[in-house]
């Protein structure tokens, strides 16, 4: 007589998830169940019991813990081996899993991850009791592990988050004292720093925030249609003062129908990253090219390009990573290998690229991203 495959019931709300997951699982020797809903997965159960559940937590009506309590108190059920799939990443969500006697996996989910923690949760029931205590021990090992990892983000984004404001409002005070024409050469120089080390203060958590969002599924972009040329005018006179202090000179030219749908503000952020990287590697005396094109009528390039060390390809494939390459390329100063990965992250959430172009004479970013309106683009440089 044929076998049956052991029986693994999923419930999610999402379709797209639910499709992941047995795409995921699409190898694995099982019979998958899959349910939109939490009264669905515990109407499967009744009916044919599993060997594991696999459970959303938030779900509209029963949620995933509620869906657990109704299934632990069915024959059979009080047992079964559970993984809750969730993007919460606190720490309460984390303890309600662990009383209920199930696991934890965090979206997005991980392929590798998901599959086998699915198949050691299966093995396990085979198992000697030794060999369940041992992995009882792995288990609470890890979840105190994760655990305290939760604890760790939570606190640092605290941290992050409360930095943000601060430096927003020292920056605009250092601004406002800046425009006060009574003020010495001595304290102008003081106020000009001030708001130089605001600013980076600002850029870093705000890159430290997009970074983790993005890691939780939550960066999200308003769009609107942004024209590069404003952008980049912004971002020039941000950091006029800085380029001015480097004897660098920002050469610039947008063309007019560079006119991209996106998170303005985002954006402006990817090209402060472009060009303060620019500024910090840029011989003095030297000039900082920022060029935006429509080289085909389907997107638009924008390229910064300094005369600085530039980049040698060995470090190329490492340039996008979180904490940069490890050696450093050049330049008067380390920063915290931040701004390229956030700058990768934001174009490509705008279905867009960011590369570095080969140049034998310093460093070449191009960020390429789809047009606003693709059939209306016409190349008119000024
Ligand atoms: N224009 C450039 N010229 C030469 N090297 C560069 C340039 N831009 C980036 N790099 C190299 O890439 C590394 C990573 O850049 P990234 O912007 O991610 O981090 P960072 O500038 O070091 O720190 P952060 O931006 O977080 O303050 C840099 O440390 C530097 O070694
Ligand atoms: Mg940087």
């Amino acid at each position: 007589m044929e076998e049956r495959l052991p029986r693994v019931i999923c419930a999610d709300d999402h379709e797209d998830n639910r499709t992941l997951i047995a795409e995921t699982l699409a190898g694995e020797a099982i019979e998958l169940v899959s349910c939109a809903s939490g009264d669905a997965a515990i109407e499967a159960f009744r009916e044919g019991g599993a060997r594991c559940l696999l459970l959303d937590v938030r779900m509209p009506g029963r949620d995933g813990f509620a869906t657990l309590e109704a299934i632990r108190a069915l024959p059979g059920g009080a047992e079964v081996p559970t993984l809750f799939l969730t993007a919460l990443r606190d720490v309460d969500t984390f303890d309600r899993a662990r009383e209920l006697g199930a696991e934890f996996v965090a979206k997005p989910i991980r392929a590798d991850e998901l599959a086998g923690r699915v198949r050691t949760l299966l093995q396990l029931a085979g198992y000697s009791m030794e060999l369940r205590a041992h992995h009882a021990e792995l288990a609470r090992q890890r979840d105190e592990l994760v655990r305290m990892q939760l604890l760790r983000e939570l606190m640092s984004a605290f941290l992050v988050h409360d930095l943000k404001s601060p430096a927003a409002a020292i920056q605009l005070h250092a601004e406002l004292l800046l425009r006060d024409p009574s003020l010495s050469a001595d304290a102008r120089d003081s106020a000009a720093a001030i708001r130089a080390l605001a600013q980076r203060t600002t850029t870093l958590t705000c890159n430290i925030l997009d970074l983790t969002k993005a890691d939780e599924g939550q960066l999200r972009i308003e769009r609107r249609d942004v024209a590069w040329r404003d952008v980049v005018r912004d971002v020039a006179s941000t950091l006029a003062l800085s380029a001015r202090e480097r004897e660098v000179t920002l050469s610039i030219e947008v063309a007019r129908d560079a006119i991209v749908s996106g998170d303005a503000d985002m954006l402006r952020r990817v090209l402060e990253n472009l060009v303060e990287n620019a500024l910090r590697h840029a011989p003095p005396r030297s000039s900082i090219q920022i060029l935006g094109t429509v080289p085909d009528g389907s997107c638009a390039e924008l390229r910064v390009r300094d005369r600085g060390p530039g980049i040698s390809p060995s470090l190329r494939p490492q340039l996008f990573e979180r904490f940069g390459p490890r050696e450093p390329t050049g330049g008067s100063r380390r920063g915290h290998g931040l701004g390229l990965p956030f700058c990768r992250v934001a174009v490509e959430l705008h279905g867009g690229s960011i590369d570095v172009e080969p140049d034998d004479r310093g460093a070449c970013f191009v960020v390429r991203l789809p047009l606003a309106r693709p059939t209306l683009a016409r190349q008119n440089v000024s």
